[in-house]
């Protein structure tokens, strides 16, 4: 008999744990400290409803939205995430295939394990996720290459000073395999470095980071990519304003999924606040815990623009590259529609704050 069809994000990573080594299942599952975060992330969108609306003429739903200067199918991405040959040998170029087939955007990050220009030459719609080096001409030339290769605009993580102390890892004695190489840095240096005993796959990464970065870097990160520049790693409403100040062009609300410092809200929890702080002068992006087409329809109803997704995506890669990729891809996209369907939007403009209500967690029985 064939096996049961996988048909949720949640049945891929039952697949995954069932199926990578130990270690790898848990340097992508895992998060930093207690993982109270992690759980946060997907509890907080548990507390949150969606109140339907009906009788609107629904025969014609499009989720179809253009981000940046392009079209998506949906407003849906792939959250930049390194070295993804630790998943399937076709790696980065695999997701990217993918992300194109089902027409939404992809975010590649500085480290990839296949380099940023070869996945541009894919097409669709792309975000260059730049961890900013201490060396700043290899900055100026990662923006530059992304810009010259036609990203669509670059994502700069902010919340990663220092990597976070993610225990499963330090437990599992968890180091990159030395296949695994940082692509975009061939270029300047020997991609194979050798990570500090003991480091996670992103200690090399982590350790060239410039940690004096303020808001006032941001004005030549804009110079020098003049392509659209989108602060990704933004909690607080007030640092959503200074981005806005600063010229961003918009704002990823993450915590890296709940990857660097635990104890902080799960993302949909910040939302609203974040939108109502940047009051429409920039684009508003979420990711982290979305795993279902009602998250998404949740995240967009409260404000968001775009809402990405990251796990997810790895564990389909895993279990079946480019296909596993696109059909996982494709699904989010005809479930989103089908959503919005039920909840009476025909387009992602319907969508707002009515549409959703909040459980509160403990109260006194009247
Ligand atoms: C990440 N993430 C990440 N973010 C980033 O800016 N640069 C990076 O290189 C990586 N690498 C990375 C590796 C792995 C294995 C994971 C799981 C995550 C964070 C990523 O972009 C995104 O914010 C979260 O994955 C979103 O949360 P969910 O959807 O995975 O819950």
């Amino acid at each position: 008999m064939d096996p049961e069809p996988l048909l949720t994000p949640d049945d891929y990573e039952e697949w995954a744990r069932e199926h990578l080594d130990k270690p790898t299942y848990d340097f992508v599952a895992g998060g930093a400290g207690s993982e109270l975060t992690l759980r946060e992330n997907r509890d907080a969108y548990d507390r949150l409803r969606l109140v339907p609306r009906v009788l609107r003429d629904v025969s014609g739903v499009s989720a179809s939205v253009e981000v940046l200067g392009s079209t998506l199918s949906a407003p849906l991405y792939v959250s930049p995430i390194g070295m993804q040959r630790l998943l399937h040998e076709d790696a980065e170029m695999a997701t990217a295939r993918a992300a194109k087939a089902a027409g939404v955007g992809m975010g590649v990050g500085t480290a990839s394990t296949v380099v940023m220009e070869d996945l541009a030459a894919v097409g669709g719609p792309l975000w260059f996720q730049l961890y900013w080096r201490r060396d700043r001409e290899i900055t100026r030339d990662l923006v530059e290459r992304a810009a010259a290769a036609g990203y669509d605009a670059i994502a700069l993580t902010v919340d990663t000073p220092v990597i976070g102390r993610r225990l499963r890892d330090v437990r599992n004695r968890y180091q990159r395999p030395p296949s695994i190489t940082y692509a975009n840095y061939a270029k300047y240096e020997d991609p194979s470095i050798k990570d500090a005993a003991g480091g996670a796959p992103t200690y090399y990464v982590a350790q060239q980071m410039d940690q004096t970065l303020t808001w006032d870097d941001l004005a030549w990160l804009k110079e020098v990519a003049g392509i659209p520049v989108v602060v990704k790693g933004v909690m607080s409403p007030e640092d959503a304003r200074l981005a806005v100040e600063a010229g961003a062009d918009g704002v990823m609300v993450s915590n890296h999924g709940a990857r660097q410092l635990d104890h902080i809200p799960g993302t949909i929890d910040m939302l609203a606040e974040v939108v109502d702080a940047v009051a429409g002068e920039a684009l508003v992006a979420i990711d982290g815990g979305v795993r279902r087409a009602t998250d998404v329809v949740v995240a967009l109803a409260l404000g968001a623009d775009v809402v990405a997704i990251g796990r997810p995506v790895l564990w389909a890669l895993a279990q079946g590259g480019e296909p596993a990729v696109t059909t996982l891809l494709n699904a989010y996209v005809s479930d989103i529609t089908q959503v919005m369907t039920l909840m009476g939007a025909r387009s992602v403009d319907e969508l707002d704050r009515s549409m959703v209500r909040r459980l509160s967690r403990l109260e006194r029985v009247p």
